[in-house]
């Protein structure tokens, strides 16, 4: 953990947005991203280790979607609480353990075994020790599996800059609930509607578009945004390059461009591949690259 900060609830924040806003719609639009980025209809053959689980929502998808065992592991208590609700309300299949676990705890990674899909969504980057959290998580990956993370992108251009957003998470941390409140309406204010009364109506429509994205909530993810501490930011390249070089992957679907770049990896064995991020970016754009069976 770095500096005095303490940690953001994620928990807590997960918790609410699932008691209170978990639908059918939702659970739909978090099964297309993972199919679409999968490129396949179904997840039926996969093995689902959720590192990080959050709401749960992804988990649940998978199995939804045919993952034949799902295993979700969290480090905050309160995402355990959120994901055990989803699991009650999908009737306790037993196929699916939920439980509290620490991506940086190499004893209690290595005694989850390998498997052929590994996903962690939006976490590695707030353990505290990022690169440590990465190698931990690609080790649980088998030969041929895959490897499916999306971690904060160094190479946005964040407005005002990267350094601010740091500190506005620090502060977050330090100060009292209301103060909290009042922080989430100032970035509404000034992020959401660039300090514009007449960008309302587009603010609205992205408040009920976002919900199509991955099934999240507008303000579930301001407060995940502007409070979520620990925090690092990983270039896009960077994190091709550690996991290919080193650990024997291959890069084969991306999405650059947004505040969290998504990859998805395939374990090959091989040493040593380059892949040039930007140019499989532009392959992207005009053929599905790969196939994933
Ligand atoms: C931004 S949320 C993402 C949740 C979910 N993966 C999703 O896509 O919606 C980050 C999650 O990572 C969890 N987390 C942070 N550090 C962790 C660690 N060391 N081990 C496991 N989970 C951790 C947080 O508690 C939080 O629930």
């Amino acid at each position: 953990m770095t500096d005095d900060v303490p940690r953001f609830g994620f928990g807590d924040n997960w918790n609410k947005f699932i008691r209170q806003k978990h639908n059918a719609e939702r659970l739909n639009a978090a099964s297309k991203r993972l199919t679409s980025f999968l490129n396949r209809e179904d997840m039926k053959g996969l093995d689902f280790l959720d590192i990080g689980c959050g709401s749960g929502l992804h988990s649940m998808a998978a199995l939804t979607l045919g993952a034949g065992k799902v295993h979700s592991f969290d480090y905050d208590p309160n995402s355990v609480k959120a994901t055990q609700f989803l699991r009650e309300k999908a009737g306790n299949p037993p196929n699916w353990k939920v439980e509290r676990g620490d991506v940086l705890d190499p004893a209690y990674m290595e005694s989850l075994g390998k498997w052929n899909f590994v996903y962690s969504w939006g976490v590695l980057h707030h353990t505290g020790a990022m690169w440590d959290a990465v190698r931990n998580a690609q080790a649980r990956v088998a030969d041929g599996g895959l490897f499916y993370i999306a971690l904060y992108s160094a190479d946005v251009d964040l407005q005002p800059s990267k350094e601010f957003w740091l500190e506005i998470k620090k502060e977050y941390n330090r100060v009292t609930p209301f103060t909290r409140w009042l922080m989430m309406w100032w970035y509404v204010w000034r992020f959401g509607i660039s300090m514009n009364v007449r960008n309302v109506p587009a603010l609205v429509k992205q408040i009920w578009t976002h919900r199509t994205k991955r099934g999240m909530n507008y303000f579930t993810d301001v407060r995940d945004w502007i409070g979520g501490w620990p925090m690092e930011y990983a270039g896009d390249q960077e994190t091709a390059d550690f996991l290919e070089d080193q650990y024997g992957f291959e890069l084969i679907n991306v999405s650059v461009g947004h505040a969290c770049s998504e990859f998805l990896f395939r374990k090959t064995g091989v040493l040593g591949r380059k892949t040039d991020v930007k140019q499989l970016v532009e392959k992207l754009k005009t053929e599905k690259a790969y196939t994933v069976v």
